[in-house]
């Protein structure tokens, strides 16, 4: 049999997805790191929601209590001088939030579009078959891409509307913002406010700054399901990449660093290992205690957010915050 020069080791070497070379990259750095959008496979986004329900874990309570306290106001918000309305959620997750909006909102005149965009065809069938369980007359149009792309074709969609017809809201919600280095918001926010058009809005969630106990302890429970979520990517990395990393071998250590509002988390190497990636044909090793960090989840100032957000080119329409003060959603809107 004869390989074609294009394809040689492709089972040995395959550094062709993006999965494969952003690990391997981490894995051989100096220190090492991951990126925690991987942690999000199958089991990673059950995980997740099992994270959601923990009792240290008050995000997602919080941001659920502001949406049920002042879903009557966000209409107002959203449908005010526009004869229609789009929201587009990046990174829906199981929509269990975004629920309470959409639920009140299909009982009220003006019309609406919910358009969940995802890189992940199969999560967008799981929300889908949710809503038309829930609320069957929602108006539900999944996007299966990346974000700017998306947003990028249903800005120039807008724009040949009349300005005053559709007015574009996206929803970026959960605190998924804090999972992006300091420069890396801005520019993300930047990107988003480039890819709509003026007036357009964005509902943005976020945690605040608290004390610290709260925040380290939201990142640490008690019974383990944040490390779980941690070693899970582990075990895909054995999975997809043909690896042999012994779980038993590592843990997990996170720490609130109060003056940048960072939670930073970390997998701990409990040993002097080497660890086989059989699929690219590497080894990496590990010295007793090394860490392999693979997560920021930053915090912000009231003010830090909205110096972020105007320099992003951004205007505050209203801030809602939940009774113990612990998260926000800023309603946005586009200069
Ligand atoms: C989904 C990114 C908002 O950082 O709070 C939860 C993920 N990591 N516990 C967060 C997460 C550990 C979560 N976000």
């Amino acid at each position: 049999m004869t390989l074609s020069p294009s394809s040689p080791n492709t089972e040995k070497n395959n550094l062709s997805s993006s999965f494969a070379k952003d690990i391997l990259a981490g894995l051989e750095a100096t220190p090492k790191y991951l990126s925690s959008k991987y942690f999000y496979d199958d089991k990673g986004s059950k995980l997740f929601q099992a994270i959601m329900n923990l009792p240290e874990y008050y995000l997602t309570r919080s941001e659920y209590e502001i949406f049920e306290s002042y879903k009557t106001d966000l209409y107002q918000q959203f449908s005010k001088d526009v004869k229609k309305f789009n929201l587009v959620e990046l990174g829906a997750g199981d929509g269990l939030k975004t629920q309470v909006l959409l639920s009140h909102f299909v009982e009220k005149e003006i019309p609406f579009t919910y358009l969940p965009i995802d890189i992940s065809a199969e999560a967008l069938h799981q929300l889908k078959s949710r809503f038309d369980k829930t609320i069957p007359s929602l108006n539900f149009e999944g996007i299966e891409g990346e974000y700017f792309e998306a947003l990028a074709n249903l800005k120039a969609k807008s724009s040949s509307e009349k300005a005053t017809e559709t007015r574009n809201i996206v929803l970026f919600l959960g605190s998924n913002i804090g999972n992006f280095g300091n420069e890396n918001s801005l520019f993300f926010l930047k990107e988003l406010a480039q890819n709509l058009n003026q007036d357009d809005y964005l509902l943005l969630g976020f945690d605040l700054k608290k004390h610290p106990q709260i925040i380290k302890m939201a990142y640490d429970d008690a019974s383990g399901i944040t490390k779980a979520f941690n070693m899970n990517l582990l075990k895909r990395i054995n999975t997809e990449l043909d690896a042999n990393f012994n779980i038993e071998k590592f843990s997990f250590y996170s720490t609130y660093i109060p003056e940048t509002g960072e939670v930073r988390s970390y997998i701990v190497s409990e040993a002097k290992q080497e660890v086989a990636l059989g699929k690219l044909n590497k080894t990496i090793h590990f010295e007793w205690g090394e860490t392999i960090h693979s997560e920021i989840s930053r915090k912000y100032s009231v003010e830090q957010m909205k110096q972020i957000t105007a320099e992003a080119g951004f205007e505050l329409v209203k801030s809602y915050t939940d009774c113990k003060g612990y998260f926000m959603d800023m309603l946005l809107r586009v200069k």
